[in-house]
C-alpha cells in the first residue's frame, strides 16, 4: 500500500448560499483575499506539502477554477514584454502542476464530491482541502497533519475548540487526547446541539483519507440537510478503524461566511508587503473616525 501522500482532493462544487448574489454565477472559491483567490491559497498549502496531484470537485457555474490553473499565453506574452518577470513566474508555476477535474453534478454534499474523487485517488491516502476554510500560512496545519499520518498510517481530521454559539454548524468529536493536541477520536456528530454535542471541538476543513473512505461513502445515506455527509461515513469508519484528530490552535478563517472573509481580507492584508503599511494606516483613521463620531 502507498503510505506517502501525493494527492489533494479539493472539493469546490458547493453552491455558496451564504454569499449570495456574489456566488450565482462565479464561484466562491475565486473570491479573492486580497490578490489571490481562495483556490489558489488552498492549492499552495497544499504545495508546501509536496504534494503533486491536485483534484478538484467542481460543478455548475466553475470553469473559472479551471482557468485560473490553466496556460495563459496571451496574459504571458503581455508580461514578458512588459519585463513583469515575477508576475510570469507566479502565474506559471500555477499552470505547471497536474490538476484533474471532476464535474459533481449535483451537490449532494460534501462526502459526495469526495466520493466522486474516487477513480482519481485510487487507492491512496489523500489529503482534503476546503478552500473556504483560510488557515494562515505560518501556521503548517496541513504539514503537521501530515507528520502525524506519517506515525499512525490512519485518518486524521484537523480539529479546532469553538464557541458554544457555533457548535451546531460543525462536525463536532469525542475524543482522548493520546499526547499534546493527539486526539484518539470515540465518536462524532454532525452539526449536533450545544446541549446533546459530547464536546466543543469541531472537525475543520482539512483531512488526511485514507482510501477505505470510499467503501463508507458509498453506504452512508443522506443525513442532515438531504446531503451525503462526510461526518456520518467517518463514524462508520471509526467502528472499524482507529481515526486521529489534531487540535488545531493556530488561525483559520471561515472564508465561507461573510464575517470571517471580511476577517481574513484584513488580516491578510495586515501581512501584504505591497499594501500593509498604508493599510494600517487607513485601518486606524477608520477606527479613530468612528470612536469620534460615537463620542
Ligand atoms: P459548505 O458547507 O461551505 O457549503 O461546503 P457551500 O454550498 O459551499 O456553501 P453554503 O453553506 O451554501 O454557503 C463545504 C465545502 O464542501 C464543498 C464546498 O464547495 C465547500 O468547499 N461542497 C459542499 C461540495 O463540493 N459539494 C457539495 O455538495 C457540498
Amino acid at each position: 500500500m502507498i503510505k506517502t501522500v501525493r494527492k489533494a482532493v479539493f472539493p469546490a462544487a458547493g453552491l455558496g448560499t451564504r454569499f449570495l448574489p456574489a456566488t450565482k454565477a462565479s464561484p466562491k472559491e475565486m473570491l479573492p483575499i486580497v490578490d489571490k483567490p481562495l483556490i489558489q491559497y488552498a492549492v499552495e498549502e497544499a504545495e508546501r506539502c509536496n504534494i503533486k496531484e491536485f483534484i478538484m470537485i467542481t460543478g455548475k457555474s466553475k470553469r473559472t477554477i479551471e482557468d485560473h490553473f490553466d496556460y495563459a499565453w496571451e496574459l504571458e506574452e503581455n508580461l514578458k514584454s512588459k519585463g513583469k518577470q515575477a508576475m510570469l513566474e507566479e502565474i506559471r508555476r500555477l499552470a505547471q502542476h497536474q490538476f484533474a477535474y471532476i464535474r459533481q453534478g449535483v451537490p449532494l454534499g460534501l462526502g459526495h464530491a469526495i466520493l466522486c474523487s474516487k477513480p482519481f485517488v485510487k487507492e491512496e491516502p489523500f489529503a482534503v482541502i476546503l478552500s473556504d476554510d483560510i488557515i494562515d500560512p505560518e501556521d503548517n496545519l496541513l504539514e503537521k497533519m501530515l507528520n502525524i499520518y506519517d506515525k499512525y498510517h490512519a485518518t486524521i481530521l484537523a480539529l479546532e475548540r469553538v464557541p458554544k454559539a457555533e457548535i451546531h454548524r460543525y462536525g463536532i468529536i469525542a475524543g482522548e487526547e493520546i499526547k499534546k493536541n493527539v486526539f484518539k477520536i470515540t465518536d462524532m456528530v454532525e452539526k449536533p446541539k450545544p446541549s446533546s454535542a459530547p464536546s466543543d471541538i469541531a472537525i475543520i476543513g482539512r483531512y488526511i483519507l485514507t482510501p477505505d473512505i470510499f467503501s463508507f461513502l458509498e453506504q452512508t445515506q443522506p443525513g442532515k440537510g438531504g446531503e451525503i455527509q462526510l461526518t456520518d461515513a467517518l463514524k462508520s469508519l471509526l467502528n472499524k478503524k482507529p481515526v486521529y484528530g489534531y487540535l488545531f490552535e493556530g488561525k483559520r478563517y471561515d472564508a465561507g461566511d461573510k464575517l470571517g472573509y471580511l476577517k481574513a481580507t484584513v488580516e491578510f492584508a495586515l501581512k501584504n508587503q505591497a499594501v500593509k503599511d498604508e493599510f494600517r494606516e487607513y485601518l486606524l483613521s477608520v477606527i479613530i473616525s468612528k470612536l469620534n463620531k460615537e463620542s
